[in-house]
């Protein structure tokens, strides 16, 4: 089976896991299946939840900017969450949430098996390495098996703060590099 029709194998597995938490439509993810670099975010919010897309509100839009900022195109990246239905007023997931969907999230990133996963927020950044912390690790580099992490801020955080959205750019921006020196950086 080739990526696209084991990735729709897993959205089927999911639509018809009854054992799975929130009762919102399911937002599998979208993108380029042979990306380089998967963005993960933390769970759909309202917009997700009614278009059935990842990142599509205001969020959306700001990570849409920033990924242009580097001069890529969000069809070049893969979106998803770690978390794939609305929690109900968007409050955080729950651990046992964020747990019922790991095994998905695990598959779905061993099948598009992208170089560097840039975890989008303190959710999705330390369910990857409990350890970081957000305000001091965004935009660093980890090794992660035979991948790269890159924490980055969640948009909506940007958004209530205007005033990172300099250093935000610039931290996009460096995703070509990292990617060149992806064999170093992994040693
Ligand atoms: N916030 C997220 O973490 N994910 C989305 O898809 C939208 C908003």
């Amino acid at each position: 089976m080739n990526k696209k029709e084991q990735l729709k194998q897993l959205e089927e597995k999911m639509r018809g896991d009854a054992a799975l938490p929130l009762p919102t439509n399911l937002v599998f993810g979208e993108g380029n299946i042979n990306c380089e670099v998967m963005f993960i975010g933390e769970a759909p919010g309202e917009q997700e939840d009614i278009q059935k897309r990842p990142f599509v509100g205001r969020g959306g839009q700001l990570l849409n900017k920033m990924i242009e900022a580097i001069g890529w195109k969000r069809e070049d990246v893969y979106i998803t969450n770690i978390v794939k239905r609305r929690p109900p007023n968007n409050r955080d997931p729950l651990p046992e949430e964020i747990e019922v969907y790991k095994p998905y999230l695990t598959k779905q990133i061993e099948i598009i098996n992208p170089k560097i996963i840039a975890t989008l927020g303190r959710f999705s950044m330390n369910y990857f390495n409990p350890n970081l912390k957000i305000s001091r690790d965004h935009g660093k580099v980890f090794r992660m098996n035979g991948r790269l992490l890159v924490p980055m801020y969640h948009p909506a955080a940007i958004l209530r703060n205007m005033g990172l959205i300099g250093e935000y750019e610039k931290e996009f921006k460096k995703f070509p590099k990292i990617l060149e020196k992806f064999d170093e950086l992994l040693k």
